[in-house]
């Protein structure tokens, strides 16, 4: 049995964070366009959080659209700005039946105003739903999360009776706050799909202490079996957090 960041036991992990790799290459393997890959990949997406949700996991990240993402060829970036407008409004009856809460995380503001709409229409809709939450991470980069919150506290700070005092008192605990999504749970297990070892500048705050899983399959073959052996990985391992292996078996 392993323990969860706040030192509880837990053989599940709470939050799951996936960069959903492959859907190019599965897509040019079949002689198919590369959007063709992104879209057997949200397929993937839908079913993934519902076998997350029955595997007893409450919240689950998907890297939908990285900063970076922009700087791939114009018709794929519309393609699957085009994807999120048209997915979401069909997707949302299953959401409801399903109890997911829809979170984002990213600068939506760059998004297209339909793929904004989209998004805030079902992040709305889905507002009391309390299964698991899906946070579609859109427009999103850890590093430029990190620097927004420096700027956040930086201004916390300025407005402060003593700033040099506000500032010692900001610890990991408390710099957390300023972060763009202050009220998620650490990520547990962060799964790569696709083949390649690293984690390409996602949820760097928040995955210090995930536990690292990568696959070879390409996102959209990914399956119910392929997340179980990732959950059973997580369940065989020692969380240590820093502590000695006989620290944490004693508390355990
Ligand atoms: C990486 O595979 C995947 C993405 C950049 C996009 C992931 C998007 C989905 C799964 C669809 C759901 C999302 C939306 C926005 C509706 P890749 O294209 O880098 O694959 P490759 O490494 O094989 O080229």
């Amino acid at each position: 049995m392993n323990r969860s960041t706040d030192g509880t036991s837990c053989s599940v992990p709470r939050h799951v964070a996936i960069i959903m790799d492959g859907n190019g290459r599965w897509a040019k393997e079949r002689g198919l366009p590369r959007l063709e890959g992104h879209r057997q990949g949200a397929e993937r997406a839908r079913e993934v959080v519902e076998w997350a949700a029955d595997a007893g996991v409450k919240q689950i990240s998907l890297y939908a659209f990285s900063t970076e993402n922009w700087d791939r060829p114009k018709a794929e970036v519309r393609g699957l700005m085009a994807l999120l407008s048209m997915l979401l409004p069909r997707e949302l009856g299953r959401m409801q039946k399903n109890g997911v809460r829809l979170l984002t995380l990213g600068d939506l503001s760059l998004l297209p105003e339909r793929a904004q709409k989209a998004v805030n229409h079902a992040c709305h809709e889905t507002r009391l739903n309390a299964r698991i939450d899906l946070i579609l991470c859109l427009n999103y980069g850890g590093q430029q999360e990190i620097i927004a919150g420096v700027k956040h506290m930086y201004h916390w700070v300025c407005e402060q009776p003593e700033p040099e005092k506000a500032l010692e008192s900001i610890g990991v605990e408390q710099f957390r706050d300023f972060l763009w999504r202050h009220d998620l749970m650490p990520v547990d297990l962060l799964i790569r799909t696709g083949g390649e070892c690293r984690i390409s500048n996602f949820h760097l705050w928040d995955a210090a202490y995930a536990e690292l899983y990568f696959s070879d399959i390409y996102w959209p073959d990914y399956s119910k079996d392929e997340l179980q052996y990732a959950l059973n990985d997580f369940a065989s391992r020692e969380r240590r957090f820093g502590q000695t292996s006989e620290q944490v078996s004693k508390h355990g």
